[in-house]
């Protein structure tokens, strides 16, 4: 399996936050337009920073790196980078997330930071062949009726947001906590996922399921720690948005050999590959795939079932 085979495979990647695709030469370009200091003084000595010990230790420096976003331009050369990288390893079609409220809370408008994006989603079709959906994330730190704020502030732009999701930090801060807020979104139509299981245990991948009623689970490792949880799973071919280099850089496994990933999919589970944040992780959706393979001795049959379950978990139709 070499790499042009790798990349001749049409892929989807499903599980990718645009503000963890921003590259430090990107960083500092736009820190530069805007008038922003980033608290490092090169691009060198910002790649330095990206080692991390968990989730948190990575949100704090992803955060800070999102400051350098100001202007509809920024949002769109942001999304305009991501799709050009893809599109050269063979994506046709991405589900990316955005987390509004890092914006809005610094005094960006709503509507800056969703038309920038939108528009640079929506001219991939035609000029790159990417077809995509956009989701929405509510970070999980923040209350729940911050979250229900920036729902009633996506309204005018319902049309170009097809779910929403939940994301940020983990621990502490259950699905529980935003059962209103995912069902107000229900009601207005929007798909919905959510991360459980990364960090938390598998009791919030139940509660991610049961209470917000998603249609996937972001990453969702820890399942593997509950039978009867990898049973459901299975029996209702509920798909995980598996990230593997994003695992071993927060230390969720502490190589890529240890990753679970083959277990899960032994397991008969819907397992998908994608790169969550790949500026800051090591690798965009190709490098996933061509580590894990070679980390866990896969398959080219089970490579063809993790390429195909991407497109089967999406929300294409
Ligand atoms: N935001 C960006 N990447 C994330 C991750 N891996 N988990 C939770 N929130 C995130
Ligand atoms: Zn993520």
């Amino acid at each position: 399996m070499d790499l042009n085979w790798f990349r001749s495979l049409p892929k989807a990647e499903l599980h990718l936050h645009l503000e963890g695709s921003l590259e430090p030469e990107l960083a500092f370009e736009l820190a530069e337009r805007n008038g922003i200091r980033l608290p490092y003084k090169d691009i060198e000595s910002l790649r330095q920073a990206y080692q991390f010990s968990d989730l948190q230790s990575f949100l704090d420096i992803y955060y800070q790196g999102a400051q350098a976003l100001v202007t509809e331009q920024d949002f769109h050369d942001l999304t305009l980078a991501y799709l050009d990288r893809v599109a050269a390893q063979n994506v046709k079609h991405v589900e990316v997330f955005f987390d509004p409220q890092t914006h809005t809370d610094r005094g960006i408008e709503f509507g800056t930071v969703v038309d920038g994006i939108h528009a640079a989603l929506s001219d991939a079709e035609s000029t790159l062949g990417i077809s995509s959906n956009l989701i929405l994330c509510f970070l999980r730190h923040l209350p729940e009726q911050a979250a229900m704020e920036t729902l009633e502030q996506a309204k005018p732009f319902r049309h170009k947001i097809a779910g929403v999701g939940l994301d940020s930090s983990e621990k502490g801060h259950p699905p529980l906590k935003f059962q209103r807020v995912f069902q107000q979104a229900a009601r207005e139509g929007y798909l919905r996922v959510a991360h459980a299981g990364e960090e938390g245990p598998p009791s919030y991948i139940w509660e991610a399921l049961q209470l917000l009623d998603v249609a996937r689970i972001d990453h969702g490792v820890r399942c593997i720690e509950d039978p009867e949880l990898v049973a459901h799973l299975a029996e209702k071919r509920i798909p995980l948005t598996v990230c593997p280099l994003s695992n071993v850089k927060l230390c969720v496994f502490p190589k890529l050999a240890n990753h679970n990933l083959k277990k899960l999919m032994d397991r008969n589970l819907c397992i998908t590959i994608n790169s969550d944040d790949p500026a800051y992780f090591g690798g965009y959706l190709e490098e996933n795939f061509v580590q894990t393979q070679k980390a866990l001795q896969l398959s080219e049959h089970e490579i063809w079932s993790l390429v195909r379950n991407g497109f089967e978990a999406s929300f294409w139709p």
